[in-house]
């Protein structure tokens, strides 16, 4: 991809990134002018949002054979579709003739027919047709196809990077294994409930409310503490050096109906979990994609930057796959409890999201400052110390992953 920009100074300063990089309970937290600065936002966008895996959703979301999704992360447009084999595809949403963009929403197509002059291309991106091309010299239909993008299947999401050089997906979550991720049967449950917010904050505010459950007491005072006290949380930061942390609620026996029983298919491989692990498992990998696996259901968080302040938060609800063929078959009772369980989740969803834009207005302020973090607050610590670390040092290099240096002035 091509750049936006290159930061020729450091982001941040190389005292505040200092204050960053002490153990967390000496830190300092980042700048403000990291949630708010188009600086920080465009180094983002170039260094971790153009570079790293973003989950754009399940596979069921195109089940059938030219069904097709579209995203955009940041300017780029991304065509998620299943091709004639059954297989999933991803290409830039950029017409090769002069650039329009080809689709826009989700559909079904045959092939995808540009809407400016109709150069028809297949579902593997093959331009199949241009219109009265003929006389034009040197033109091979074979030189344009459309710009594939890297797509990768993971425990039924579907993961995406603009960056061809990165590394398999696959290979850096490859630890997940040690909390039991892999023991909930997530890759056989399906989406019943989706829900899309546009958020007036910084992407980051909301990563570090996922990641820390000092906030639990205050912001979900009627919904999950009751639960899920946040004393009951455990952070592991030290579980795998890949670009991934999880926090454990550890209340067992966890799941989203008003009377906490599992009203669904659970897993059997749940009984081969270390006690530790289980409860409500919130796992987050770098930098915006989050599963919260539970006993008979799963939601999964997906997050894009729209701009300095904008973000866009996508969730799901998945249920296991007899269960959501139930739901999607419109029978009644199964109906009435995963519309029970989408209600709790929306209850506390709107509660973090509340708190970050409200967050965000604080953070506006030009005395807004730098802050300390808690013992609840270990794995913001560590998320914010990768974010300095990937993408405001001048000289980053790579994407990022290690314990790469920060450089200052
Ligand atoms: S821009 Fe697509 S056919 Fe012309
Ligand atoms: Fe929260």
């Amino acid at each position: 991809m091509e750049a936006l920009t290159e930061p020729r100074h450091a982001v941040v300063g190389s005292e505040a990134l200092a204050a960053l990089q002490r153990p967390a309970l000496e830190a300092s937290t980042l700048p403000p002018e990291c949630y708010r600065s188009e600086e920080a936002y465009l180094a983002e966008v170039e260094r971790i949002f153009f570079k790293e895996w973003i989950c754009v959703g399940r596979v069921e979301d195109m089940p059938q054979p030219g069904d097709f999704t579209s995203h955009t992360i940041v300017s780029e447009g991304v065509i998620v579709v299943r091709n004639g084999e059954g297989e999933l595809r991803a290409h830039l949403n950029v017409c090769r003739h002069r650039g329009c963009e080809l689709v826009n929403g989700n559909g079904s197509v045959k092939a995808f027919r540009c809407p400016y002059h109709g150069w028809m291309y297949g579902l593997n991106g093959e331009l199949r047709g241009a219109p009265d091309f003929k006389e034009t010299l040197h033109f091979d239909k074979a030189e344009y196809s459309l710009h594939p993008i890297r797509l990768e299947e993971w425990n039924g999401f579907v993961m995406v990077n603009l960056d061809d050089d990165a590394a398999p997906f696959h290979e850096r979550v490859s630890h997940v294994t040690r909390w039991g991720l892999d023991k909930y049967g997530v890759d056989e449950q399906v989406t019943t409930h989706r829900w899309t917010y546009d958020l007036e904050c910084n992407w980051k505010t909301y990563i570090e409310n996922y990641i820390e459950e000092y906030h639990v007491p205050w912001v979900h005072s009627d919904t999950l503490q009751p639960l899920t006290p946040m004393k009951r949380h455990v952070e592991f930061p030290d579980l795998s050096d890949q670009q991934w942390d999880l926090v454990v609620a550890q209340s067992p026996g966890l799941t989203l109906s008003d009377d906490g029983d599992a009203n669904f298919a659970v897993s059997e491989r749940i009984q081969e979990i270390s006690p530790e692990y289980l409860g409500l498992p919130i796992w987050m990998c770098y930098p915006s994609f989050g599963v919260i696996p539970m006993l008979d259901c799963t939601l999964y968080y997906s997050l894009l930057p729209l701009g300095p302040e904008r973000t866009e938060l996508k969730i799901g609800m998945l249920l296991p796959r007899d269960a959501a063929e139930a739901f999607a078959a419109g029978d009644e009772e199964t109906c009435r409890i995963a519309g029970e369980y989408a209600r709790n989740v929306e209850g506390f969803v709107v509660e973090d999201n509340a708190i970050c834009v409200q967050q965000q207005r604080g953070l506006r302020s030009r005395k807004a400052d730098t802050g300390r973090f808690c013992k609840h607050e270990g794995l913001a610590w560590k998320f914010d110390n990768w974010v300095a670390r990937t993408a405001y040092a001048p000289a980053a290099n790579g994407n990022g992953a290690g314990n790469g240096s920060v450089a200052g002035h």
